[in-house]
């Protein structure tokens, strides 16, 4: 399974060239390629003339993969989420620690008590998307959320080294290993077969300490806690549990 670019117009053929030398893909050509086999496990950064986004395979009615803010804004609720924000304070400032698609980050921005997260992506590809998809957002309502946003592509405890700001809140959700893998969701299924970004064991442990207030963990219901660590308590759902620890 590979990662290549893939350019839908001509006139983006020398946007495709820079993409491709920034995040070290391939830029995919069809004539001669397609030959070779059918490439639908693999993946494509397809980039058109209004925006970028990743699909699975070269079917072309296949549902694009994105950071897709007005939508998520509209449409998408995680009341787990919410439920895990409440007892923080008025203007709480944020960090999410493994941004990938920012679809967390931004239901955490939804709060009104949020006043500022900062994303750090590491994964070069990933945070491309996801600044695209905050380049790209159109409605009032996700413009509006996304100024509370800082992105940076970055590794996170590199991160943390450097910046010594202390966050309200911690939010992390590292990748999901060691479960059964069968309904994730596209979004996820493409960060699992594509990401090689891997948390440090000890990210936790470090998060604890620089958290004025809280350190949130997202994990699969059924696996143990993150570190070995015991949270403060827990909030679950179907398939998600939040972890929460109380820092101060
Ligand atoms: C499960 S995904 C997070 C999905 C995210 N919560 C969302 O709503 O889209 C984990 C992300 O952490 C990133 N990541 C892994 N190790 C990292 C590191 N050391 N520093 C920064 N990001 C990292 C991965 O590339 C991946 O995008």
């Amino acid at each position: 399974m590979s990662l290549y670019i893939k350019y839908q117009d001509i006139s983006l053929k020398k946007k495709a060239g820079e993409l491709s030398e920034l995040l070290h893909l391939k830029i995919f050509t069809e004539p001669e390629n397609i030959k070779e086999r059918n490439f639908s496990e693999d993946y494509f950064l397809v980039l058109n003339s209004e925006n970028m986004f990743l699909q699975k395979g070269l079917n072309r009615n296949t549902n694009p993969i994105f950071s897709d803010f007005d939508n998520w804004a509209a449409n998408y609720e995680d009341k787990l989420l919410q439920k895990s924000l409440r007892g923080l304070p008025n203007n709480f400032s944020c960090i999410d620690l493994t941004a990938g698609f920012g679809k967390d980050a931004f239901e955490i921005a939804k709060s009104r008590k949020c006043k500022s997260i900062h994303l750090i992506e590491k994964e070069k590809w990933v945070f491309s998307l996801l600044e695209d998809g905050l380049k790209n957002s159109g409605t009032k309502e996700a413009k509006e959320l996304l100024l509370k946003f800082q992105i940076f592509n970055e590794d996170n405890l590199q991160f943390l080294e450097t910046n010594k700001k202390k966050y309200d809140l911690i939010f992390i959700d590292p990748m999901f290993t060691g479960v059964q893998k069968s309904k994730a969701k596209r979004h996820m299924q493409a960060l699992r077969d594509l990401s090689s970004s891997i948390n440090d064991e000890n990210l936790l442990r470090r998060s604890l300490e620089r958290a004025n207030l809280k350190v949130i963990v997202k994990r699969h219901k059924n696996m143990a806690f993150l570190e070995e660590v015991l949270p403060s308590k827990s909030i679950e759902g179907k398939v998600v549990r939040y972890d929460i620890y109380n820092t101060n």
